[in-house]
């Protein structure tokens, strides 16, 4: 199953399908078998990089889908 992330309004980015997490070392997060999580984008969590919920009420962003301009030659 091909990864799909969910830009979830006031909240988390939500990772479903085929995926690891690793650190900026590549070690990976163990997720104890989970096969979706929620990633934090707030910044607020105690659990980063995951969302423990503490986004509630404390962060506002409206998710619509828009297109990116596109990529420019290097
Ligand atoms: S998005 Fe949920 S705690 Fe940050």
């Amino acid at each position: 199953m091909a990864t799909k992330i969910t830009v979830n309004s006031n909240g988390s980015l939500k990772v479903d399908g085929d995926f690891t997490i690793v650190d900026k070392d590549g070690n990976e997060y163990g997720l104890g078998g989970r096969t979706v999580v929620s990633i934090c984008r707030c910044g607020q969590s105690q659990k980063l990089p995951f969302c423990d919920g503490s986004h509630k009420g404390q962060f506002v962003h409206d998710a619509k889908a828009y297109d990116l301009p596109p990529k420019k030659d290097a």
